[in-house]
């Protein structure tokens, strides 16, 4: 099965090279495949910001490279100097975006390697190191992930089965195969998938651009909705599972993911449809605890109001959060790579984070 998922594995979102920072600018998909090379930090969080690279994992490893690109520019100092020309940096990628919580969990892991570093290590080494290490950790979960999320399915029932996504939580999203998308694809290979059906996620169209690009890419069957068609899919027996990603998971296993992710996990509910969510242990936050502390980010009202620049709206105002949040009780399975959470509690989340990883 691995094999054969790395063998799928046609679609990257960033890439480390020569120094420097490549991202696929996905404003532009799938019309066009445009890669931007980024050499400084500020740039980095500007295009974070102005999502050319978004998806909490994606943005989390973007942000650590960002930090080397900082650390280039200062190769000069001493480490107790880096540190500190370091800060505005650390300050600027942790101000572009507020609700995934992978982009603040990947700056911690770069602000403790620059304290570990000793006065005889090179720090710069030491710090693209350890984004190396953060952007191979995202892909090896991803495996992993997608694994235990086929076995849930298997599990679930025989036959194939017709899964509803949101938003993209594919390889776009990730250093590798993706978190939601990745199931879906590990059971497309193990011949347990009937169909996708996309949900279009307004209003930046993550799944009519993103997830149906990445789908295409790989003759997966599936098909594209405008959100409000979920509840007559489900009405219709169309779909046996709902699978999504996650932008942060809090101690009590509440989920913040795209907009429109909560009131899926009710219709799902409702129609007796299981519910999975898919993500790397680096989206679970255990120092909040329930989602009402989530920050969730507000974009601009333009989003709503227009399409590809075009006014649509009449002239009034338009309420844009991006992300909500989906309790935990409307769960049924949090997957992530360190293991298999089945109707999330406080207590299930404890004890997965506390486990070996
Ligand atoms: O605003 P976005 O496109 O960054 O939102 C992305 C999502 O909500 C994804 O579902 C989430 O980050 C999981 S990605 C593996």
């Amino acid at each position: 099965m691995r094999e054969q998922m790395l063998a799928a594995e046609k679609v990257k979102a960033l890439e480390w090279r020569d120094n420097a920072l490549y991202l696929l600018d996905q404003r532009l998909l799938p019309q066009e495949e445009c890669w931007q090379r980024y050499t400084t930090a500020s740039a980095v969080a500007q295009a974070i910001a102005e999502m050319h690279v978004r998806g909490a994992p994606a943005i989390g490893v973007a942000a650590a490279f960002a930090i080397v690109l900082a650390a280039q520019q200062h190769s000069a100092y001493q480490v107790a100097d880096l540190a500190v020309a370091l800060q505005p940096d650390f300050e600027l990628l942790a101000a572009s975006r507020p609700t995934a919580v992978n982009l603040f969990w990947a700056l911690d892991k770069m602000r403790a390697c620059l304290a570990a570093v000793s006065q005889h290590t090179n720090p710069l080494l030491a710090l693209e190191a350890q984004a190396l290490a953060i952007y191979n950790e995202d892909r090896a979960a991803n495996l992993q992930t997608a694994e235990f999320g086929l076995q849930v399915i298997r599990e679930s029932s025989a036959g194939k089965q017709h899964v509803m996504t949101h938003c993209n939580a594919g390889a776009l999203a990730t250093a590798g195969f993706g978190t939601a998308l990745g199931v879906i694809r590990a059971a497309y290979i193990d011949g347990l998938l009937e169909c996708v059906h996309v949900n279009e996620t307004r209003p930046w169209l993550q799944g009519a651009r993103l997830t149906a690009w990445e789908l295409l890419g790989e003759g997966i069957p599936s098909v594209l909705s405008v959100d409000s068609c979920a509840a007559h899919l489900m009405h219709q027996g169309k779909i046996s599972w709902v699978i999504v990603g996650a932008d942060r998971i809090t101690a009590n296993g509440d989920v913040a993911n795209k907009i429109g992710t909560y009131q899926l996990a009710v219709l799902a509910r409702y129609h007796a449809v299981r519910f999975m969510v898919v993500a790397p242990s680096s989206t679970i936050d255990m120092q909040l605890a329930s989602g009402i502390d989530i920050p969730i980010e507000e974009r601009d009202a333009t989003e709503v109001l227009a399409l590809s620049g075009q006014r649509l709206a009449a002239q009034i105002p338009a309420y844009n959060p991006v992300f909500d949040v989906t309790p935990a009780e409307l769960i049924d399975v949090i997957v992530t790579e360190r293991g298999i959470v089945r109707q999330p509690n406080q207590h299930k989340m404890l004890e997965l984070m506390q486990g070996p990883s």
